[in-house]
């Protein structure tokens, strides 16, 4: 995990109970950066977890690995299939696989929309499709218990320049949020996102090693949150675990901004 300035570390994080005992969880694109960090996290509370990921490689430890790509419905439906006999049920879904795009909408062929969209958007549709199932069992035998959580993006709700591509397909995830926490709210099956800000992740860290300046990327990033930092893997996994937790079980159709104030905040330029 790397180090975000001015964040608190891990170990000052709150501890808490093992409020996810005897509860079961999914998490896609669990491998690496916020997934990983919010498998870990469910892990730490109680919860027995598997990671679905194309490269389960850095799947925490404790977690069980299964890999599958999100833009294969059949590899989708195996790998949830596997997770749930490993697990024994599935009362969890966090959808947290994703991956960039940089541009303007003039910027990325045909071909490049389909991708993004196919594992951003469509990714998440064949997670939940082939989770329900479990879900409702989950929710008829424990009620409260069962929800999924979409990683969604402050690119849902602000412009940001030369991210055309890569915001359409967080719209779209808020809108399937919201319309998916309306269909399954009579089965017991809640259903949320979280947007977080710019987050300190591998995929950042690729995202800067692009820029002909990284320092002064990563810098400028920081800056457009008025904390002046990133936000943490850590502290996305504990608003992304609180939403799945027992504690939540009244909250659905909700998107929980973790984004340093971004999203909500206009502040005057800083004197001096
Ligand atoms: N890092 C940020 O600044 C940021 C900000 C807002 C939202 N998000 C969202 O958070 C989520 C996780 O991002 P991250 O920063 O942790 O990225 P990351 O690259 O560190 O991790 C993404 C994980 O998803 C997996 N993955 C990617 N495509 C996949 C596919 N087709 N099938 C299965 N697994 C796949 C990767 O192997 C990887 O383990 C994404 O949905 C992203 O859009 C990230």
């Amino acid at each position: 995990m790397t180090t975000t300035p001015g964040a608190p570390g891990a170990a000052q994080q709150p501890q808490h109970a093992q409020d996810f005992a005897g509860l079961t969880a999914l998490v896609t694109g669990g491998a690496s950066g916020i997934g990983a960090a919010t498998a870990a996290l469910l892990t730490a509370r109680g919860a027995r977890v598997a990671v679905l990921d194309r490269d389960p490689s850095g799947a925490p430890k404790g977690t069980v690995p299964v890999l599958a790509d999100v833009t294969s419905d059949e590899a989708v439906r195996a790998g949830v299939g596997e997770a749930v006999r490993q697990l024994g049920g599935l009362h969890i879904l966090v959808s947290n696989a994703g991956i960039g795009a940089i541009g303007t909408v003039e910027d990325n062929a045909d071909d490049e929309w389909q991708r993004v969209l196919d594992i951003n958007v469509l990714g998440m549709v064949r997670a939940a499709r082939a989770a329900l199932p479990h879900l409702r069992e989950a929710a008829a035998a424990r009620p409260g218990t069962a929800s999924i959580t979409h990683t969604c993006s402050i690119a849902a709700t602000a412009g940001l320049p030369q991210r055309a591509l890569y915001s359409a397909s967080k719209g779209a995830v808020l809108a399937l949020t919201l319309a998916m926490a309306a269909d399954h709210v009579r089965e017991g099956v809640r259903v949320n996102c979280v947007n977080p800000g710019t987050a300190d992740t591998p995929w950042i860290g690729r995202l800067l090693d692009q820029a002909d300046d990284p320092a002064a990327e990563r810098a400028a990033l920081g800056a457009r949150q008025p904390m002046g930092r990133l936000v943490t893997a850590d502290e996305v996994a504990a608003a992304i675990v609180y939403l799945a937790s027992p504690a939540a079980s009244s909250v659905t159709g909700t998107a929980l901004a973790v984004d340093g104030g971004m999203q909500g905040l206009r502040l005057r330029p800083a004197a001096g």
